[in-house]
């Protein structure tokens, strides 16, 4: 499944946006000009990522402080323990979209 976020230009270095795949919520973030994509729920008790500081390919969990690496999904810090899913950001000319891995 593939789904549009939008304009590149609406998603500037260290925003971040949520859309639906499916029936997930799946966050898009820029860090550093690079784009990643990863379930909007964290692995610990569930809270939402969006929101959380974005920073060194990680972003870390408002709830608890939580840190997930973008690129691999892994836990990277207590309390969560398990990776969260990974999604793919496409780039395609001025437009941006996610897959399912
Ligand atoms: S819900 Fe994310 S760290 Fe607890």
């Amino acid at each position: 499944m593939r789904v549009r976020v939008g304009l590149v230009s609406e998603l500037p270095e260290g925003a971040q946006k949520s859309v639906r795949v499916g029936r997930q919520s799946v966050l898009v973030v820029n860090d550093g000009g690079r784009f990643y994509a990863l379930r909007n729920l964290c692995t610990h008790e569930s809270y939402p990522l969006e929101g959380g500081r974005v920073e060194n390919g990680m972003i870390t969990c408002e709830a608890h402080g939580a840190r997930f690496d973008l690129a691999t999904g892994a836990a990277r810090s207590m309390p969560a323990v398990k990776a969260v899913r990974l999604y793919r950001a496409v780039q395609e000319g001025a437009e941006l979209f996610v897959e399912e891995l």
